[in-house]
């Protein structure tokens, strides 16, 4: 099977030209994620892609460090956010399975169609964990194929035999929530925003309280 890297930078140009699927449901996303962020916040996305989402919220907080496995993808995000004139964003190519070697730790972590590409999801939520801040704010968007048809799951194979799909995690609705609190994620907010995904906002051993 083509491994994930190869596969994202060989697609990363047909992924970056699809039109996003349901306009509404991913302006919602970036409202809800926007209003948790604060302008002294140094955040981090995983699996960042076209680096999209990662410039929109440059402009929220301080700093924000966006990566992914392709090269492709993270070459197209430093033309845009060149061409946008940020100065507070970087990109970074790395797996979210080699995040932990960074020295920093932040405020808030995104990973947003991407949990169901690692191959082990609860090492990666570890991991997430891991490089928060106490009461860092964790927002993903997962796809958990599992809910969708299990034959879904053949079809994946075949198309995986044939290297028109990257390796991906089978995950139930019960079961993400399962890993996120088994890794001690405190979960404050979960939205089924489409069939087949779910949009979960956490925190690390919970939310801060208000400082007076
Ligand atoms: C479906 S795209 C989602 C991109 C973006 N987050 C979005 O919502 O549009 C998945 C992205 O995750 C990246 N990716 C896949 N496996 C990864 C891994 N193990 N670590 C980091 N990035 C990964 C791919 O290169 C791709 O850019």
């Amino acid at each position: 099977m083509i491994s994930s890297e190869e596969f994202w930078n060989k697609n990363s140009q047909k992924y970056i030209a699809k039109p996003i699927k349901d306009k509404n449901t991913y302006n919602k996303k970036l409202k809800i994620t926007e209003d948790l962020l604060s302008s002294t916040d140094r955040i981090l996305e995983v699996g960042c892609g076209s680096g999209e989402t990662a410039i929109y919220h440059a402009k929220n907080v301080k700093h924000v460090l966006a990566t992914d496995i392709s090269a492709a993808m993270v070459q197209h995000g430093i033309e845009k956010s060149k061409q946008a004139g940020l100065r507070n964003i970087d990109f970074k190519q790395v797996a979210i399975e080699d995040l932990l070697e960074e020295a920093e730790r932040f405020d808030a972590i995104l990973a947003l169609n991407v949990l169901h590409l690692v191959n082990d999801v609860e090492a990666s939520l570890k991991i997430i964990y891991e490089l928060l801040h106490d009461n860092g704010l964790f927002v993903s968007s997962t796809p958990l194929l599992l809910e969708v048809n299990p034959i879904l799951k053949i079809l994946i194979s075949i198309m995986q035999k044939l290297n028109l799909a990257p390796p991906v995690s089978m995950l139930s609705n019960k079961g993400f929530i399962s890993l996120l609190e088994n890794v001690g994620f405190k979960i404050e907010m979960t939205w089924k925003s489409s069939k087949e995904s779910m949009f979960i906002v956490a925190y690390k051993n919970g939310k801060k309280f208000a400082e007076f």
